[in-house]
């Protein structure tokens, strides 16, 4: 039995104190440590741990008097009493070590500790242990017995859970550490002329505000990547940053979406949903092809944007968000305004700061420099570090109309590194090559010419934007399927 004053219950307070610290990898094995050492009125305690072969057992941390020598030491699965814990998954009670062949008497003299009694326990997470808890000598210089055995398993159990935990918490943060890095890689705006770093220095600018701002530009100029620069750069970049396309839903479904609903709201609504500005909270919504809502949804956008606060669809009770907006859109909103498409004062309060994204056309300075960008990403991801591009390649991206804009460009190097065989992309890996073999300059082309060459190039365009999906670019081209296989066929651009 235990002969210290306090009993072991009352070391729970000790326990909750260090359950708490699974955060604090280093931290845990010495309040481990210290804690049963204490609990146990033990003259030292040890942590081993299992490495990652499974064959050698490490002095994590111990207490007492030699603290420092015992951590150099391993032992092996299977050697002296800890080892034979870990090897057997039994806890061992041992009341004089001399007396027992299964001790590892080399550990003791080498550091000059005198040691008699020891009980140890190990360190399971379900069937699998991870290393073992190990107590030497009372101070009182009693005997431990099956009762504190018994205790030190117990507290070994809870002590496995939290390092195992902690362990969890080490990987999950890791993992964050890494996705956050691929994110920043991703996010990275590419571009040195006038109008990028005009963009990039504005964006950066209100960051650290809470306006609201209004990204405009074409398809495919980086909207959402500005979105995702603004927030990252701010002081709400460790809250959520959500994305919502406007254009993609109907009414109820975007209002169900932004607002969420209570549970039974309506037939289907089975359990609580929480809108995007809830779990925006905090941090950033971006509202992208904001130009597509309706005026109805505008109407109650505006009334939340202007209140701070909202009910769920079928609530009672009100939500107060703290939520920045940014909000995109590739048409001319102000053409919108003007034709009372687009609510002025919603305009107004989305509009606090406009970033504008000038398309590719208007940055060709940009071109190689995204090229060769996304060519350095690909080369890593299709694991294809030495390819190159032919200077002919470059010379026609360079003189390509990048109708789709960074995201055209962007897929056009993907493509290639894809297609190539060779250390060196050439022409034909561009997706594009069929319509560039040929240039043709509009000024000298007669009408019909002219249409020709258009229907050609927007033909091969819309077809390379759905990749080659006949039956979707015939939908966007708004023609029968067949009339587009024909058109194919008569254009000579099978291929795409
Ligand atoms: N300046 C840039 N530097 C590097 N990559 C860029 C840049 N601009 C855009 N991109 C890349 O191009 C692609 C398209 O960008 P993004 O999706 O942000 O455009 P968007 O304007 O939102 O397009 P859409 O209007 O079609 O939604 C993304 O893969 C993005 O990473
Ligand atoms: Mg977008």
């Amino acid at each position: 039995m235990l002969s210290n004053s306090r009993a072991p219950l009352q070391y729970l307070n000790d326990i909750s104190a260090w359950v708490s610290c699974v955060q604090e990898q280093e931290l845990l094995p010495k309040l481990i440590v210290n804690t049963a050492t204490r609990m146990m009125q033990a003259k030292a305690s040890s942590l081993l741990l299992l490495d990652e072969d499974g064959k050698t057992l490490r002095f994590e941390i111990t207490t007492g008097s030699k603290k420092k020598e015992l951590k150099n030491y391993q032992v092996k699965l299977g050697q002296g009493i800890a080892g034979y814990v870990a090897e057997t998954g039994t806890p061992l009670l041992v009341e004089d070590v001399h007396k027992d062949p299964r001790w590892h008497s080399v550990i003791s003299q080498n550091i000059n500790f005198k040691t008699t009694s020891i009980a140890c326990s190990p360190l399971k997470i379900k069937s699998e242990i991870i290393g073992v808890l190990q107590i030497v000598d009372r101070i009182d210089g009693s005997f431990f017995g099956k009762d504190d055995l018994n205790t030190l398993n117990v507290f070994a159990n809870v002590c496995a859970k939290a390092i195992h935990n902690s362990r969890q918490v080490e990987s999950v943060n890791r993992k964050n550490i890494e996705l956050t890095e691929q994110v920043a890689e991703k996010s990275q705006i590419v571009g040195k002329s006038r109008e990028v770093k005009r963009a990039v220095s504005d964006a950066l600018k209100v960051a650290a505000t809470k306006a609201s701002v209004m990204v405009l530009g074409e398809s495919g100029t980086g909207k959402e990547l500005m979105a995702r620069l603004i927030h990252f750069q701010s002081s709400r970049k460790d809250f959520p940053l959500v994305i919502l396309n406007c254009g993609a839903l109907t009414e109820s479904l975007l209002e169900d979406e932004l607002f969420g609903h209570e549970k039974g709201a309506f037939t289907g609504a089975v359990a609580l949903k929480k809108g995007k500005f809830e779990l925006a909270d905090k941090g950033t919504i971006f509202l992208d092809e904001i130009g597509e809502m309706s005026l109805n949804m505008q109407t109650r956008l505006l009334r939340v944007l202007q209140e701070g606060s909202y009910y769920r669809v079928g609530g009672s009770q009100k939500i107060s968000v703290d939520v920045r907006v940014i909000s995109a859109t590739n048409r001319d909103i102000e053409k919108e305004v003007q034709n009372k498409m687009f609510r002025e004062d919603l305009y107004y309060r989305l509009n606090v700061v406009q970033i504008k994204n000038p398309p590719l056309r208007d940055r060709k300075a940009d071109i190689l420099l995204l090229t060769h960008h996304f060519l350095e990403y690909f080369r890593k991801q299709q694991a294809r570090p030495d390819l190159e591009f032919s200077a002919q390649t470059l010379q026609i991206i360079k003189t390509h109309s990048w109708p789709g804009n960074i995201r055209e460009l962007k897929n056009a190097v993907e493509r290639a590194v894809i297609m190539c065989e060779g250390p060196m992309i050439s022409a034909e890996d561009l997706p594009f090559f069929v319509a560039e073999k040929d240039p043709v300059s509009f000024d000298k082309l007669n009408l019909k010419q002219a249409v020709h060459s258009f229907k050609k190039k927007h033909l091969i365009h819309i077809l390379q934007s759905v990749q080659g999906n006949r039956t979707k670019a015939a939908k966007i081209l708004d023609i029968q399927r067949t009339y587009l296989s024909r058109l194919i066929s008569e254009f000579d651009i099978k291929g795409i």
